[in-house]
């Protein structure tokens, strides 16, 4: 999208943070992309920027194949931040020079400023920064000088002044740097002059006129699950064309307590969109009979809702469009992504439906990361219990309820969740965890209720705490609430007789059981 006037670039060059740098640039409300650290440079001009960051990254610059950017960067113009590896390369790729640290420094350093003219005006003596290197500058490139050190860093912070370039050797990016913002929004507004007009509201406006200048005439459909991307999208859509949209919504059985009349009640009655309510919940447990392996579970409900999604969209004329809620980290061809993680979250992708139906795509939301995406609902008036809702897997309850999946045991199943759900709400947790929810176990347990012996059902909790589901810990819910959503599983849930709280994190064990 070209709507954004005053962009600034993070070129990537691996580092963890990188999304993290794009973020705290938006939070500021200036909009900014990734673009991988080889990008060519006409497609680097094409974009505009009014300010480059250089990332973080792994590498060392004097190392064999350290990923460099193409040199006629730092010709643009354009006022530029390298932080770390980006302040290295820096003084590496303009005739400075760049040696193995004595010491390496990792985490906390107080930093002295020398110069507070621009970059570090406002930030004070001794302000706490978070270092993460192992290299650092022996000599400037020329024209640069320092503008702070800390203890270990004689030249924690360089700038060239005349040519706009500043660099950092720790990142302000992290919570840990405590005035990092400052330093931030001093680069955005006094350095690079930009302007803090990046905001939801403005966005709403923005991805409406695009979508209907895109839609023109044609119809559009859009997968609805009641997860907040795709009711986002469905109300983005209808609010730039209105009846051309129709949300299809195919309940498969699987969903949480409540959620498909919640669904039905918000967009159908509420925000009165045209909306397809499929009840499939029979030839989804069909399906499923039988079926106790995880995968195999995975792909029937993956196939089973392709089937049924294309037999309902095609009752509808003259459709062009799909669209879809593939968020911003979806979509960045990034370098410090490409690890092993991209691989496990593929079997987590329902995908599919663009390439069977071949219908061309409007994605609202690429440019936006999860957060932003909230906001957007807020500003959108989607209920917040929706707009803040838990990440919930496309299988749903079928990989929660362990073994074999039958109407009784996702009865007893959604039971006990709803009151995990409750509970957790009702302490002031839900927005702290990252997701919490009931699994039933394929085992039973020998117990006693009043005087007689019972032999029922397991149910486990798993509540974690995480920034993006790849990694997690388990959350240290207070004693009492743990025991609360015990008893109350086990005295109000027919056919359970025993509770456990699971207590493993992610590596080594999975958020989800299956
Ligand atoms: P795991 O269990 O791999 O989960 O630690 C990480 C995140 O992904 C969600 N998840 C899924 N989402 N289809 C989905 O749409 C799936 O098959 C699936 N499996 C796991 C999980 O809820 C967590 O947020």
């Amino acid at each position: 999208m070209q709507m954004h006037e005053e962009k600034i670039l993070v070129l990537d060059f691996g580092s963890q943070y990188t999304q993290l740098i794009a973020r705290r640039v938006r939070e500021a409300n200036v909009y900014s992309e990734i673009f991988p650290y080889n990008s060519p440079i006409e497609k680097i001009r094409e974009f505009r920027p009014k300010g480059i960051i250089l990332s973080g990254g792994p590498s060392s610059v004097y190392s064999e194949g350290a990923p460099l950017p193409d040199p006629e960067i730092f010709k643009l113009g354009v006022p530029m931040l390298g932080l770390c590896y980006g302040m290295q390369l820096m003084a590496h790729m303009l005739g400075g020079e760049v040696a193995r640290a004595q010491k390496r420094e990792y985490g906390r350093a107080e930093l002295d400023v020398d110069d507070d003219s621009d970059l570090l005006w406002g930030i004070f003596q001794k302000s706490v920064v978070w270092m993460s290197h192992g290299d650092r500058i022996e000599a400037f490139p020329p024209g640069f000088k320092t503008i702070a050190h800390t203890p270990n860093s004689p030249h924690a912070a360089m700038s060239d002044r005349a040519k706009k370039l500043y660099a950092l050797q720790f990142h302000p990016e992290v919570a840990h740097t405590v005035q990092g913002e400052r330093i931030i929004r001093n680069f955005l507004f006094e350095i690079c002059k930009c302007n803090p007009t990046w905001k939801m509201s403005s966005f709403v406006e923005w991805a409406t006129e695009d979508i209907r200048k895109k839609a023109g005439a044609s119809k559009v459909i859009c997968a609805l699950s009641g997860g907040v991307d795709s009711s986002v999208v469905a109300l983005l859509v209808h609010k730039a064309i209105g009846d051309a949209l129709t949300c299809i919504f195919v309940d498969n059985g699987l969903l949480r307590k409540g959620e498909a009349e919640k669904v039905v009640e918000t967009f159908q009655k509420h925000f009165r969109m045209k909306l397809v309510h499929v009840d499939a919940k029979k030839r989804f447990i069909e399906a499923l009979r039988g079926v106790t392996e995880p995968e195999k579970k995975r792909k029937i409900i993956g196939r089973m809702f392709i089937e049924i999604f294309e037999e309902e969209a095609g009752k509808i004329q003259n459709v062009e469009y799909l669209a879809q809620g593939t968020l911003y980290p979806d979509v960045i061809e990034s370098v410090s992504f490409k690890g092993p993680s991209a691989v496990i979250k593929s079997h987590h992708n329902v995908g599919g439906l663009p390439d069977v139906m071949k219908l061309k795509l409007i994605e609202p939301l690429r440019e936006l990361f999860k957060d932003e995406v909230r906001v957007l609902g807020e500003t959108m008036e989607l209920p917040e219990d929706i707009c803040w809702r838990h990440p919930f897997p496309g299988p749903g309850l079928a990989i929660r309820c362990l073994g074999e999946i039958t109407e009784e045991r996702l009865r007893v199943l959604r039971e006990a969740d709803a009151i995990v759900l409750e509970e957790i709400k009702k302490c002031g947790y839900y927005r702290t965890v990252w997701q919490a929810f009931a699994v039933l176990l394929p085992i039973r347990s020998v117990g006693v209720m009043g005087d007689e012996r019972t032999y029922e059902n397991v149910v486990a909790i798993r509540a974690v705490q995480s920034l993006d589901g790849m990694t997690a810990d388990w959350a240290k819910l207070p004693y009492e609430v743990l025991g609360v959503i015990s008893s109350r599983i086990i005295n109000e849930v027919r056919g359970v007789n025993r509770v456990v709280y699971d207590i493993s994190s992610k590596p080594p064990s999975t958020i989800e059981w299956e």
